[in-house]
Parts: structure tokens; C-alpha cells; sequence
């Protein structure tokens, strides 16, 4: 198994709550029915799942991540969650629906994945997600890749970590793998992140996979460049600096 990366649960619920804010709106599509068997897949600390459980749907939670899994465990005691990984989970019982907030743009095996979420749905199984879509924090990653390069001799661009397709891309190789894709949708999502610190908890949580390697001083040396160079570019509102995220949204059915 490859390593998974350690991920900071409390600084996810404290500092990014958004994550789970924001999956409000994939819920009102998703529309779980009470009774449904619906597979949360990448379910961090379980918010979602939880909403859907209160619904009356009998929901398992899935992430790689094991601190996403134990702070999810302890927050919602009575609930369900596995520790998996999208490209290679196999379900033991289909599900009535794949539920995925957030979580796919970390997934560079897109195949293995929508595989995967094939094979745990039942015929006419439905998938919903969303997650980053082609050209999503176009504007971190060059920070991040410039500053690295410049200052610190690496080749950042070949650590980015992130998949994000376009909506041909996507949709192709859902139909390759046996779905009909019945919605997409790619649309700019600007997301607040607050003052500076918000920038930093980004860095934090998100690009450590760029910061291989590096001390832990000279990752927060960098942290301070890039942020620097960040609050150039990015935009602003009134609950301040804005991360350019773009949404891929897709709605797909098994072929049954
Ligand atoms: C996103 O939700 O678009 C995202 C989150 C973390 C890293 C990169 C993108």
C-alpha cells in the first residue's frame, strides 16, 4: 500500500469547516432517501455522513486517511467508517449511491477509482461528487511552485499532487468504465479563507506533499513566501482572502 500522508484532523474541522459547508449543496442533489445504503467515499471527520444518516440513510464512511478515521470515529460514535482507498476499495454489498465531497482531486489512479465505485454500485447505482476541477487553485499551485523553484531549488511542479480534470476528461472515462454521465458541471467556487493565517492553514493542511523533504523550518520559511506572494494575486472579500477553486460536479449512473 502506498504511504498515506498524515493529515491534521483538528485543523480541518477548526480552520477548513468549510470543506463540509460547502458539500451542503451536493446533498441537495444527491437527495439520499431514507433506507438508501450510501458509501461516503473520502469522508474526512464525517460530517456529511452524518447529515445523511440523520435522513434516515445507512451510510458508510470511507477516507484513507486513519487521523480522518479516528477523529471521524469519535465524533460520531454510532456511525459506520472504514479506512480505504478510492483506487482500490472493493465493497462488500452494493450501494444504492457513491457520495464523494472534496476528495477526488487527491486521486491521481482515476481509473482505479471510478472502477472501484462501479463495482460497489448496484445496477442503476448512482454516483454524485464534486471536487477540484481543470484550473482549480491554479493561483497556490504557481505560488508554490515558484517559490520552491526560486528559492529552493526543487522541482515542485512534478510533486503536485493534485488531479484535476476537465469535464470531457471526467466524463469519458466514467462512460469508459460503464456509467452514463446524466449532469456535469465546472464552475468557479472563490472560497474565503480569512486573513493570512487562513492562507497558511491552507499550506498546512493541503500542500504538504510539496514540502517533502524539507525541515520543518524551511517549510514554514516557504509557507511565509508563498503567502506573501499570494496576497498579490488573490482576490479579495469581505471575509477576506479568496482561494481560487473551481468545482467539477458530476452526476453519473451505473449502467444496469
Ligand atoms: C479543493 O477542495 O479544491 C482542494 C482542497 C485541497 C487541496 C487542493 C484542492
Amino acid at each position: 500500500m502506498k504511504e498515506v500522508r498524515p493529515w491534521n484532523a483538528a485543523l480541518y474541522d477548526s480552520s477548513l469547516g468549510f470543506v463540509s459547508r460547502y458539500g451542503q449543496d451536493l446533498l441537495q442533489i444527491l437527495k439520499p432517501a431514507a433506507g438508501e445504503k450510501i458509501l461516503d467515499l473520502g469522508c474526512g471527520t464525517g460530517d456529511l455522513a452524518d447529515e445523511m444518516t440523520k435522513l434516515g440513510a445507512d451510510v458508510t464512511g470511507l477516507d484513507a486517511s486513519e487521523e480522518m478515521i479516528s477523529r471521524a470515529r469519535e465524533k460520531y460514535p454510532e456511525l459506520r467508517f472504514i479506512i480505504g482507498r478510492a483506487e482500490s476499495f472493493r465493497a462488500e454489498e452494493p450501494y444504492d449511491a457513491v457520495f464523494s465531497n472534496a476528495a477526488l482531486h487527491w486521486v491521481k489512479d482515476a481509473k482505479g477509482a471510478t472502477e472501484s465505485i462501479w463495482e460497489a454500485l448496484r445496477p442503476g447505482g448512482r454516483f454524485v461528487a464534486e471536487f477540484g476541477g481543470k484550473g482549480n487553485v491554479r493561483l497556490f499551485a504557481s505560488a508554490i511552485e515558484e517559490v520552491l523553484a526560486s528559492r529552493y531549488d526543487v522541482d515542485a511542479a512534478a510533486r503536485n499532487p493534485w488531479y484535476y480534470p476537465s469535464i470531457g476528461e471526467y466524463a469519458s472515462l466514467l462512460e469508459q468504465t460503464g456509467f452514463d454521465v446524466v449532469f456535469a458541471e465546472l464552475f468557479d467556487r472563490p472560497t474565503p479563507l480569512g486573513d493570512e493565517q487562513g492562507i497558511r492553514d491552507w499550506l498546512s493542511m493541503f500542500a504538504r506533499p510539496y514540502f517533502s523533504g524539507m525541515s520543518e523550518e524551511q517549510t514554514a520559511e516557504a509557507s511565509e513566501w508563498i503567502t506573501g506572494k499570494l496576497t498579490q494575486v488573490l482576490a479579495r472579500s469581505s471575509e477576506g482572502w479568496l482561494a481560487d477553486y473551481r468545482r467539477l460536479r458530476i452526476v453519473a449512473l451505473k449502467r444496469g
